[in-house]
């Protein structure tokens, strides 16, 4: 896919912590296609040092920005749009981080606190930054918003724990602030249910290898990859999805909507 149908489109890419990281993807997917953009993430993520690299490779500058903080939101915005000489045109939300998993506490030993902060970073950051960027006026008309999400938003998978919470509010705002950007500014807003990666964020959920594989037999087309789920933003970010908002997109090779499939079939075989 090398048409540059993001040509003259300016952005934000959250969440590009390693080659890994499903926003490196969507950063090199988006330069290929001809689109400048700021990276950032988090300033302790950042000291990692390895975004240096993409940024280099993709020409971009990177502004940190801790999605938690009302501040960091508000400076990043302004900043991208200073470094652009005008608003925005697409931003890509690839943020998640569960407090309660990484403390190893089960979905019926959750600690409060700590929910309160994935809700915070995870979820409600999405809002943030929405907010954020109507103070700013920081969007152009057709501007597309994107967060990626999980179907454990709609269905149980008991090891993705509070996440699954998280991401149904996370789906939430976007249905809701797609509503209000669309009515405001013509912005589009959607959410993009992705397929199980191998990445920092996916492995820290409980039997991920199992899980990967389990996805990958069920859906009819496999896994997708995140190198596919890059290609996906892509199209949204452009104008040739001009129409399309307020939804849950599921990217998952048709997992979502498949009851059951021959080869895990075969395998409960008694
Ligand atoms: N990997 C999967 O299986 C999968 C499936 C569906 C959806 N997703 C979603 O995709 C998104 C990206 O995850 P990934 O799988 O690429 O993993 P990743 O670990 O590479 O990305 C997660 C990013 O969130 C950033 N982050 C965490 N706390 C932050 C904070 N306070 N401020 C700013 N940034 C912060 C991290 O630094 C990291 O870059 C997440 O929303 C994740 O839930 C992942």
């Amino acid at each position: 896919m090398n048409q540059k149908i993001l040509s003259g489109k300016r952005g934000i890419i959250f969440g590009a912590l390693d080659e890994r990281s499903i926003a490196w993807k969507v950063a090199e997917k988006c330069y290929d296609a001809g689109a400048e953009f700021v990276l950032t993430n988090a300033p302790i993520a950042l000291r990692m040092g390895e975004i240096n690299e993409l940024a280099k490779k993709t020409n971009s500058s990177i502004i940190p920005c801790d999605v938690s903080l009302d501040s960091d939101m508000d400076s990043l915005i302004t900043k991208s749009m200073e470094k652009f000489g005008g608003k925005l045109d697409f931003i890509l939300h690839s943020v998640g981080m569960s407090y309660n998993i990484r403390k190893k506490n089960s979905y019926t030993e959750l600690d409060y606190e700590l929910m309160k902060k994935t809700l915070d970073v995870s979820a409600i950051s999405f809002h943030r930054l929405l907010q954020t960027c109507m103070k700013h006026d920081a969007l152009n008309e057709w501007a597309s918003v994107i967060a990626l999400t999980y179907i454990a938003a709609q269905r149980v998978f008991p090891n993705y724990n509070e996440m699954a919470d998280t991401k149904a509010l996370l789906e939430s705002i976007s249905r809701s602030m797609g509503f209000h950007y669309g009515k405001a500014k013509k912005v589009r807003v959607n959410t993009i249910s992705q397929s199980p990666t191998l990445t920092t964020a996916g492995s820290g959920v409980g039997g991920f290898d199992s899980f990967l594989s389990y996805a990958e037999k069920m859906s009819p087309l496999g896994n997708a990859s995140s190198d596919d789920c890059a290609n996906y933003c892509v199209i949204m970010f452009s104008d040739y999805t001009k129409m399309v908002t307020m939804q849950n997109l599921f990217h998952d090779g048709g997992y979502s909507f498949t009851g059951a499939s021959a080869e895990v079939l075969n395998s409960m075989k008694p």
